[in-house]
């Protein structure tokens, strides 16, 4: 079974959580696309979407699911999506396709966060993968700065510009051991729009594709 095949049956267990005449909350990824294959199939039974990312309304609006806008909704039963890494307290790092921002806004409408990854995401101790921070382009270099003094090792994404108009640094070689705390920290920095940690708002829901198939865990 190839990774994307595990992506793929995460992706549509979690069709199981879709209930009728919703507002779905959409996250972004590879993995997510999948969701968004599986979600076609039952298109008729929902109202639409919350998307977190121009990608993913581009999909969704191409397949026929109306796409509405986040300010028009107060709450979401749902909010689907993938991880860069996920711990045991299912805190996540998020934003490998630099969407963090919205997806952090869409996840905090949602009563529930159901995360779909493939079991290549599951780690002990998150930080093996950067961890990404979208900044506003005028505080890169001093929010690159305080990210070493925080003991981290910053890296500007070359060539991305977020949907938001912003640039990501990514942060290499953190051992993440309080992610609550870190993620206080590296918000409060003036200039920091999102970092893509996720442990304020973890997921409650985590649907894992595996070789023996997906494996679901509820908080
Ligand atoms: C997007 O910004 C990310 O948070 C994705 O959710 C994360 O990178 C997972 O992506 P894949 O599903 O493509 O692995």
């Amino acid at each position: 079974m190839t990774q994307d095949e595990m992506k793929k049956a995460a992706g549509w267990a979690a069709l199981d959580y879709v209930k009728k005449g919703s507002i779905v909350g959409v996250g972004t990824g590879s993995t997510v696309n999948h969701f968004i294959d599986a979600l076609e199939t039952r298109k008729e039974e929902i109202q639409g979407a919350v998307s977190s990312s121009v990608a993913s309304t581009k999909r969704l609006e191409e397949i026929g699911i109306p796409v509405l806008d986040a300010n028009e909704v107060s709450s979401l039963d749902i909010y689907v999506d993938g991880a860069d890494e996920i711990n045991g307290e299912y805190d996540m790092i998020k934003g490998g396709g630099a969407a963090l921002t919205r997806e952090k806004i869409v996840a905090a409408i949602a009563k529930q966060f159901i995360c779909i990854v493939d079991d290549t995401k599951q780690v002990d101790v998150l930080g093996q993968f950067p961890l990404p921070v979208e900044v506003i382009p005028m505080a890169r270099s001093f929010i690159g700065r305080e990210l070493v003094k925080l003991g981290g090792d910053p890296v500007y994404r070359e060539g991305v510009v977020t949907d938001n108009g912003n640039i990501i640094l990514d942060v290499h070689n953190m051992k993440i051991t309080k992610p609550k705390e870190l993620e206080e920290q590296i918000n409060a920095l003036p200039g920091v729009v999102t970092v893509g940690l996720f442990a304020h708002r973890g997921a409650d829901v985590l649907l894992m594709g595996s070789r023996e198939g997906v494996k679901k865990f509820e908080k």
